[in-house]
């Protein structure tokens, strides 16, 4: 029989969903057209690519034309930051940002742009005082994420949007990490930018929208053809496009018919189950046990399991059959802690022992079970071979 496998890392990749795949596959063949020829094979591709468009306008709550597709979440991050930004210009933005921002803003600081980075508190979530103390009179952009990757910690887009807009600032919210997960109105954010991603909602890898308000001038990367009305030049990923468009229908369906509700109580359960089963350990961010302490988006827990190497325990788990991450899925194979845990105050030693577990529409109660079965079985195994498990508590060095 083989093995059973049971993917909990949908924060790294998500499947496509039958829908989806069903939805694209005539692009890829007879529906091969190019969308901006003008023969019918080339009409028959554009349609496709604008009724994606207002698929995925739909989701976000906003107009058609302000979609621009790209190649996914680290490009709509990189063309919002490098899109709407000068030398001189000051970027707002924080120490938690996934690196598609974060690496962006430092390549934007080497290129004349002052760039400051908010911290955030214990629990992943930065503050609007600190926020408004860190404005400057050159201030151009605020890039905020709507949901960490890591923690799923939820930040206040809606109050800094409003800040933003008292401000006379752009804001840009990076919210691949919120998107089907949670429901995204950019009037209510008030955001000029947002980048999403397809592969974080079951649409294909290599697929992304960067929301671009009404009226926001912004520099495309690349330069060539008039595409996506000048923002984004390159020929069109009509399939991509389609399977992105059909995952925005779905995810809107979704909400109307509770999933974000059922993916949360399967995380709450995993997690209640897996602390009530193992010692020293604990929640970043939302410890439901303890009344839930921050907003966090349903589908994600972050866990520490002291006394052990995340990374090691990843590959233990794995080889018992259930998937789930040390980390981001970009950081695994560095051994630097997670700058997200690392910005929370929390030490190296405990980030390192931390895992990230991330739910989807296709987890199931069946691989909560499996889950609540094989990770204390696991944690006891590694931490046999710990140096520190079997100390004293007083002498051990860890604790933060
Ligand atoms: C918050 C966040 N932003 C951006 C990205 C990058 O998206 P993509 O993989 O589509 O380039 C990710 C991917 O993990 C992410 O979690």
């Amino acid at each position: 029989m083989p093995m059973r496998r049971v993917y909990m890392d949908a924060n790294a990749t998500t499947p496509l969903l039958p829908e989806v795949m069903e939805a694209m596959r005539p692009y890829f063949m007879e529906r091969f057209g190019n969308a901006s020829s003008v023969h019918s094979f080339g009409q028959q591709a554009r349609s496709a690519v604008e009724q994606a468009r207002v698929n995925v306008a739909a989701l976000l709550h906003c107009r058609s034309a302000e979609i621009v597709f790209t190649s996914g979440g680290t490009e709509s991050d990189n063309l919002a930051l490098f899109g709407v930004t000068q030398p001189g210009d000051h970027i707002l933005t924080t120490a938690i940002e996934h690196h598609a921002v974060l690496h962006a803003a430092g390549r934007l600081a080497q290129c004349g742009r002052e760039v400051t980075l908010l911290p955030c508190d214990s629990n992943g979530v930065i503050h609007l005082d600190d926020l408004r103390r860190a404005l400057r009179p050159n201030t151009r952009l605020i890039s905020v994420m709507m949901a960490n990757n890591e923690t799923g910690a939820i930040q206040p887009v809606e109050a800094i949007g409003k800040i933003a807009a008292e401000s006379g600032v752009l804001f840009h919210t990076d919210a691949v990490q919120a998107a089907a997960k949670l429901p995204i109105d950019v009037e209510a954010i008030g955001c000029h930018l947002l980048s999403i991603s397809g592969h974080k909602m079951h649409a294909p890898q290599g697929t992304g929208v960067l929301f671009v308000r009404k009226d926001t001038k912004i520099d495309p990367l690349f330069y060539g053809g008039t595409h996506e009305r000048q923002r984004r030049a390159g020929t069109e990923n009509v399939a991509g496009i389609v399977g992105m468009g059909k995952a925005a229908e779905i995810a809107r369906r979704s909400f109307n018919e509770g999933v974000s509700q059922r993916i949360a109580a399967l995380r709450d359960r995993l997690e209640q189950e897996i602390l009530a089963r193992v010692d020293q350990a604990g929640v970043h961010g939302g410890d439901v046990a303890h009344g839930g302490a921050v907003a966090r988006v349903p589908n994600t827990t972050n866990l520490w399991f002291d006394h052990l190497e995340g990374e090691a325990l990843v590959i233990a788990l794995d080889l018992k059959g259930l998937a789930i991450s040390g980390g981001s899925a970009c950081a695994s194979g560095a051994s630097e802690p997670s700058h997200v845990l690392t910005a929370m105050g929390i030490s190296a030693a405990r980030a390192r022992a931390s895992l990230r577990f991330s739910l989807s529409k296709l987890t199931t109660e069946e691989d909560v079970d499996f889950a609540i079965a094989v990770v204390p079985q696991a944690v006891a195994q590694m931490r046999e071979l710990s140096p520190t498990y079997h100390l004293p508590q007083s002498t051990i060095p860890v604790a933060s």
